[in-house]
């Protein structure tokens, strides 16, 4: 038996992964979900290439996008390995909390955690009245695809001519408060949790207001406050995760805030900043904790 790393793109992090599950005895094979299939009435019900039965664990490293249907066919298939036993890490359901910025943003406020101001909606007019209200009080206003990721498709909408192109994505508008960070530039704070710790963090400086290292940011070292700490593993908490990357971004009025919390973290920036071996870390967490119960 071996572990099946979810992922199209097995690169630096899918090595990454396979040598830190040898080092702890466990094969391991990278395969796309795009690859499997639900095969009702059959042994196993689920098929994974290269896997003559059902994995031993998995690992979900990547879920691509795609219609509505194809994503939620992905999910059944975690879900579904879930329900045969087989652990998940992250699960489906905090897979699905995660990629949702609406559902993320409403969980962190549910948990009482600093979180921007954020409005998700279906209807144009209203995106436009809210949009309008924020840029008279003062503030400028982000917008994101709620399924978004890497920094793809936000924008920032800084005076009223901007509001001709208020645009929802797939019909969906979120809308958030843009917090004006601290310091010189612009940045923000990715902190990397695996089981209730805070194992790794570094300062993400971007060359514009976006901080994504798919962007462009530089990564730099930091020491991790306590306070930076607590609220990335709260965060992580709220969103029922194993593991996460959670974007931190520190306001000029002072409170640090919650912008994100990414249930399928990339770790190759962090790790260029950082002592800790990431993926050895999040192996040895899945094994002992999923496959072994301790
Ligand atoms: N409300 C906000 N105020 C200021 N900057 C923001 C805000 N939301 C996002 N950003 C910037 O955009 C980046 C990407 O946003 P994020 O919500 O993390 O989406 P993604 O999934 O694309 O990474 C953040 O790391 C931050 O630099
Ligand atoms: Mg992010």
């Amino acid at each position: 038996m071996a572990i099946a790393i979810f992922t199209d793109d097995p690169g630096w992090h899918g090595r990454q992964l396979q040598l830190a599950f040898a080092h702890l005895g466990h094969d391991s094979q990278t395969v796309s979900l795009t690859s499997c299939r639900l095969q009702i009435g059959m042994n196993p019900s689920i098929a994974i290439p290269g896997f003559t039965g059902l994995p031993e664990a998995v690992f979900v490293r990547g879920v691509p996008g795609g219609s509505l249907e194809e994503v939620v066919f992905y999910l059944d298939i975690l879900h579904g390995l879930h329900a045969l036993g087989v652990p998940v890490y992250n699960d489906g359901r905090a897979i699905e909390r995660s990629v949702d910025k609406a559902m993320t943003s409403l969980l962190l406020q549910q948990a009482g955690l600093p979180t921007p101001k954020t409005w998700v909606l279906r209807d144009h007019d209203q995106a436009v009245a809210i949009a309008e209200q924020e840029l008279a009080e003062g503030q400028f206003i982000i917008t994101k695809p709620v399924f978004g990721s890497q920094g793809e498709g936000i924008r920032r909408i800084e005076k009223s001519t901007d509001l001709l192109w208020l645009t929802g994505s797939r019909g969906i508008y979120y809308l958030q408060r843009f917090v004006h960070c601290h310091g010189d530039g612009f940045s923000d704070h990715r902190v990397f949790v695996i089981n209730g710790q805070a194992v790794a963090a570094m300062r993400r400086r971007g060359k514009f207001w976006l901080n994504n290292v798919a962007r462009g940011a530089r990564c730099e070292a930091i020491n991790l406050s306590g306070e930076l700490a607590e609220l990335a593993i709260r965060a992580t908490h709220a969103l029922a995760m194993d593991y996460a990357g959670v974007d931190i971004i520190e306001d000029r009025e002072g409170p640090l805030m919650v912008i994100e919390v990414n249930g399928i973290p990339a770790w190759k920036g962090l790790q260029s900043v950082c002592r800790v071996p990431v993926a050895e870390r999040l192996a040895a967490d899945l094994v002992n904790r999923k496959i072994k119960g301790l």
